[in-house]
């Protein structure tokens, strides 16, 4: 584990390096944030004064602690400055290139023993590591945004990661107070994996013309229990961010139809349309624009609750069954990770795990398609009758 007086390195002073880099410093670590841009170094600080200022008005930190953690973060231009760092997250651009050439230059002025880890959402730790001398100390340690705020993060082995490395990174994560699962290299890891259909399934049944965003979104918060409805989600994260996590988990699937983007979402993006930042998406945000009405119809929802949930629970009860994740780690995921009203393999135990895989045979009846092809962890558990989630956690 790394200690509070070891230093911790943040490649990237973007919207992770700085959530992560505050983490790291209230945690009591000297950290060194690099950025090959200037500007966004020189609002780094500034930046994290104003949250710091935010939480000593709600009582949540002292004027001495912010201030000390502040005098703890360094700023750098270059990687080389993280030479004395027991642990170097990084978190830049996602191109596999750029980072496999921070890689490197990490390697070659750190100890060799500090842990090397990428905060990637999409691309492959192992391949990542292929650039090191020492892929055994390269892992993923994947923070969800806002980092400061979300307790989730995903510690994800590459194919030669050493168990201490990934003991050391999970102590450490823990230790910064967060909620760590174990997920294996593979695209999306956990959650950007299992939570594809709460978009993917939503933008189906809007295409297909059986409900508008509106009422889909009704649905899911007023009968799921949902924080928010997918389309709301889609507008907030941004359709062309979405879109872009949607299409690489499809690419890396080589094109598994389970994962086949929207063409809809595709031409907001298209057309520029990408949500409350630019003023519009699925809905305008603009003035005095009116807010669609949901058709508050209970049957139309409870379907289209079903139907989305149980495609949930299908990917979650598929990442099981190819071993993704343990089932604890699933639930612990969606729940911590996205805010899931409920874990998804005990909401598919809850709802009958017969009736769901009778849903997901129906939908691949009538649309003919292996996109709605039931898990076989799904049907092995219906025909032994057994729980999807079992007793054990
Ligand atoms: N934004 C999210 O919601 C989110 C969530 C989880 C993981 N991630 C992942 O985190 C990483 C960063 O995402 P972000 O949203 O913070 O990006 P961002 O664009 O906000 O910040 C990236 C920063 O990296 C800097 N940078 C680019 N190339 C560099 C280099 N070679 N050396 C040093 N600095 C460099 C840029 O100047 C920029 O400040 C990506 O891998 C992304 O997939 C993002």
């Amino acid at each position: 584990m790394i200690g509070t007086e070891q230093a911790v390195g943040v490649i990237g002073a973007g919207t992770m390096g700085a959530g992560i880099a505050q983490i790291a410093a209230t945690q009591g670590h000297k950290v060194v944030v690099c950025d090959s841009n200037r500007d966004m170094l020189s609002k780094l600080k500034p930046g994290l004064e104003k949250i710091f200022s935010r939480l000593i008005e709600k009582g949540r930190m002292t004027a001495a602690d912010s201030q000390a953690a502040l005098e703890r973060i360094a700023l750098a231009e270059s990687p080389s400055q993280c030479a004395d760092c027991a642990l170097v997250i990084e978190a830049i651009v996602e191109n596999v290139d750029v980072k496999q050439n921070v890689f490197k230059q990490l390697e070659a002025v750190v100890s060799e023993t500090t842990l090397l880890a990428s905060n990637t959402s999409s691309l492959p730790i192992s391949e990542i590591a292929a650039a090191c001398e020492r892929p055994e100390r390269v892992l993923g340690i994947h923070f969800f945004n806002p980092a400061p705020l979300l307790p989730l993060v995903e510690i994800v082995p590459g194919l030669l990661s050493s168990k201490s490395a990934v003991e050391s990174a999970k102590q450490t994560i823990d230790a910064w107070g967060k909620t760590t699962v174990l997920a294996k290299d593979t695209p999306g890891f956990i959650v950007n994996r299992i939570a594809r259909p709460y978009y993917g399934e939503a933008l189906r049944i809007f295409e297909e013309g059986a409900a508008t965003p509106a009422t889909i979104d009704w649905a899911m918060k007023e009968l799921g229990g949902f924080k928010m409805g997918p389309f709301e989600l889609m507008d907030l994260i941004g359709n062309d961010i979405n879109n872009k996590v949607s299409e690489t988990v499809f690419a890396a699937f080589y094109f598994d139809p389970r994962y086949r983007p929207s063409l809809y979402q595709k031409r907001l993006v298209q057309a520029g349309l990408l949500g409350r930042k630019s003023g519009r998406g699925f809905y305008d945000y603009s003035e005095g624009a009116e807010k669609p009405e949901a058709v508050k119809d209970e049957g139309l929802g409870n379907s289209i609750l079903f139907r989305i949930v149980s495609m949930l629970i299908n990917e979650a009860a598929d990442a099981l069954f190819w071993g993704v994740a343990s089932a604890g780690d699933i639930e612990l995921a969606m729940t911590k990770g996205v805010n899931y009203p409920k874990g998804l393999l005990r909401w598919g135990d809850e709802l009958g795990p017969e009736n769901v895989l009778k849903e997901i045979e129906t939908l691949q009846h009538r649309f003919g398609e292996d996109r709605y092809r039931p898990s076989p962890f799904l049907r092995a558990q219906v025909e032994q009758s057994e729980p999807l989630l079992g007793t054990t956690c």
